[in-house]
């Protein structure tokens, strides 16, 4: 059904800003690093909820490249919740076929973090289920001006698909962000070109799989043109 509201010929891909974890630390009076650990416990349950609706690919927007401008404690803390998520997802991911990919800058990672997204990666990369792509040391246009530099003698407007395709840059149907800002973050700016976007106020911890249900049903009720008009009435 979500299938049929994509763009032709390409996969349904939804991308999520999972904000809010701090907030919804300090709201029940905990430290934000609980926050992160409740927000890693529920991309859990929307990764097994993207599987069950059919989405092709996911992508979770987890660090950015400007996170790293946070308190030590709190990038360090991120970084072994990472970790721990790249060691302990690889068995559930073959059970459920699916591939997990991480997007970004690997440069700035620990070499032992790399090592554990390699290994992920190539364990996974049969699952033809879900793409789940986690997006760590993520900035967008960082990943634009790296594609021009690599790619400006190959661009002109006829290969712009084929190449955003080469570059990873799928287009993306659907973003939601949620703990209430209504802002992209640097977060995929060339692949939302065409995407329906969603704010919702609840903090990401407690975005339970009914809200994202409710995002997709708003999602299948909108009418996407890219830059047409309604059928009806293009007479
Ligand atoms: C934004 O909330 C969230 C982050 C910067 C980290 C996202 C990380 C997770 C959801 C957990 C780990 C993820 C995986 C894939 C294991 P914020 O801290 O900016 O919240 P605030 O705006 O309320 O301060």
């Amino acid at each position: 059904m979500y299938k049929e509201q994509q763009s032709k010929n390409d996969a349904f891909h939804v991308a999520i800003v999972m904000d809010g974890n701090g907030r919804w630390a300090t709201n029940q009076n905990k430290p934000r690093f609980l926050g992160h650990q409740a927000g890693a416990e529920r991309v859990r349950e929307i990764v097994e909820t993207a599987v069950k609706m059919d989405i092709d690919i996911l992508t979770l927007y987890a660090f950015s490249s400007d996170n790293w401008m946070r308190p030590k404690p709190e990038v360090d803390f991120l970084m072994h919740l990472f970790s721990m998520y790249l060691k302990s997802e690889i068995q559930r991911c073959l059970k459920n076929n699916i591939r997990l990919s991480i997007i970004g800058r690997r440069d700035r990672l620990k070499p032992s973090i790399v090592k554990l997204i390699e290994k992920a990666e190539e364990k996974t990369k049969k699952g033809t289920q879900l793409h789940l792509r986690v997006a760590i040391d993520y900035s967008s246009r960082y990943n634009i001006v790296e594609s021009i530099i690599k790619y400006k003698d190959q661009m002109n407007d006829e290969n712009l698909q084929n190449l955003s395709e080469k570059l990873n840059m799928t287009n993306v149907d659907f973003l939601i962000r949620t703990g209430g800002e209504q802002r992209l973050s640097d977060f995929l700016l060339w692949e939302c070109a065409y995407a329906e976007l969603y704010f919702s106020d609840i903090f990401w911890p407690d975005f339970s799989e009914q809200n994202f249900r409710e995002a997709m049903d708003e999602f299948y009720n909108r009418d996407r043109r890219f830059g047409m008009i309604p059928v009806a009435i293009a007479i």
